[in-house]
């Protein structure tokens, strides 16, 4: 009998349904009367509607008789104070239905808004334990139909909502399979106004959701889980390694051209096929130690503001952050599974296999391709010194539930370690 079972032996994989390609979104107003959807609001924010995305949609749904909003007031990186504001905005008129258009701030936000508006009680009910309540929504949510217009989140597959808990300096999230949007669009002519900075940093995430999820710990490892233990994120599997397997070598081909030439349609489109296959892949094997350090990286910033993002306030903005430990990072986990870290190095970087140390050829591609995307060099380039590393640590220590992921148990020396190494990459 399959309880007796120590060990686990099931994976779970979701995903919505996708629609791909250019000239996806204005196919929009037909996908969504196919739902029975008219009185729609259209979630996104400012510099995304300044470049047209979202009234593009809005023309295709009003040409298809649909009666659609547009509500522009996403915050770029989505805190509790402004989730809490976009959902008291939605909530004065009943909605069929929500379409994201724009980045992970704005697909996350339309999240928080769909769940807020269907379910009771406050944001941080729902928020992950133990920053938040983990509650599990009630009643059902409304249709989400996600656009991404950059290359980057994969939100529009995944199951999760992040956000900046202001009160508490802390990045976190809420992670429901009812989160999940309905329907993704990707249509790679809706990147090409992505500016060159947003660009390396939104495919640096991506780049980073392959790496981890490829490497993180295999589903078979954890202890067996009773169907409603199963967690959104079931560790490394075979359906999401073939996803990764997939995107390492678009990004391989492509993340450079579509930084140094935003207009390359082609470029765009891989970096858009590698997105939506990486989102595939870590929205339901998960992400470790890179994603858990960024968290008190974008948490506890003081000084830096990156080129290209609007905010007056110092961020560092979630790509940039994820991919500032991802070096030390896999050099630490290189033991736990050579093969996987050696066949990650060779689709991302062919031309290094076989060369130099082999722990050395994970870290040394993604340095290559930081370098010549323009990334800041280490966390010692975004304003952080000595002083913050017990900061730093004691902020990732916080992220238990991604900690849990890595390919190897983690002790604080060795997160002071990671942070150490990670001041200058090169
Ligand atoms: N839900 C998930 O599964 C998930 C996964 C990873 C990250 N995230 C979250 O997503 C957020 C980051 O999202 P992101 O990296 O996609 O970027 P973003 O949505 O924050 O956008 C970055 C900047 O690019 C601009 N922009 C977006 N599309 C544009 C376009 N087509 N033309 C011109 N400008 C454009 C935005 O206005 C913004 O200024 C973070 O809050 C992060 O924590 C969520
Ligand atoms: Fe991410």
């Amino acid at each position: 009998m399959a309880t007796e079972y120590r060990t686990e032996t099931i994976f779970t994989w979701g995903a919505p349904p996708l629609k791909f390609g250019v000239g996806a979104l204005d196919e929009i107003g037909f996908d969504l009367g196919q739902m029975g959807l008219s009185r729609v609001l259209i979630v996104t924010d400012e510099t995304v509607s300044a470049a047209g995305i979202p009234q593009r949609a809005a023309q295709a749904m009003q040409g298809a008789g649909l009666k659609p909003t547009i509500f522009a007031g996403v915050h770029v990186e989505p805190t509790d104070e402004s989730l809490r504001e976009a959902a008291d905005f939605a909530r004065d008129t009943e909605w069929d239905g929500f379409v994201a258009i724009g980045g992970g701030s704005s697909i996350d936000t339309a999240k928080a808004i769909n769940l807020l508006t269907t379910n009771p009680g406050d944001l941080m009910d729902y928020v992950n334990k133990p920053v938040g309540g983990g509650k599990a929504p009630t009643e059902p949510l409304k249709p989400l139909v996600a656009v991404p217009t950059t290359a980057g989140t994969g939100s529009e597959s995944t199951a999760m909502c992040i956000l900046d808990v202001l009160a508490l300096r802390v990045k976190t999230g809420i992670s429901h399979p009812r989160l999940r949007p309905v329907l993704a669009v990707v249509d790679p002519l809706t990147t090409l106004t992505v500016p060159p900075h947003v660009t390396a940093a939104t495919g640096l995430d991506v780049l980073c959701h392959a790496l981890e999820s490829y490497t993180a710990r295999h589903y078979e490892s954890y202890a067996r889980r009773r169907p409603e233990q199963r967690a959104v994120y079931v560790g490394s599997n075979p359906v999401s390694d073939a996803f990764i397997e997939k995107a390492l070598p678009l990004l391989s081909r492509s993340f450079r051209r579509a930084v140094l030439t935003g207009n390359d349609l082609a470029a765009r489109t891989d970096m858009m096929m590698a997105a939506s296959f990486a989102g595939m892949g870590f929205g339901n094997a998960g992400v470790h130690l890179p994603h858990a350090c960024a968290y008190p990286i974008a948490g506890r910033v003081r000084g830096y503001r990156p080129p290209d993002y609007p905010q007056a306030e110092p961020m560092v903005p979630h790509g940039e952050s994820v991919s500032l430990t991802a070096p030390a990072a896999f050099r630490f986990t290189f033991p736990s599974d050579p093969e996987r870290h050696l066949r990650a190095a060779e689709l991302l970087d062919p031309g290094a296999a076989g060369s130099g140390d082999p722990r050395e050829r994970l870290p040394r591609a993604i340095v290559s391709l930081m370098r010549d995307i323009g990334m800041p060099n280490g966390i010692g380039a975004v304003g952080f010194t000595d002083a913050d590393v017990p900061d730093l640590v004691e902020g990732t220590l916080k992220q238990q539930r991604i900690l849990a992921m890595a390919p190897r148990d983690i002790m604080p020396e060795d997160l002071t370690a990671i942070f150490y190494h990670s001041f200058q990459n090169w």
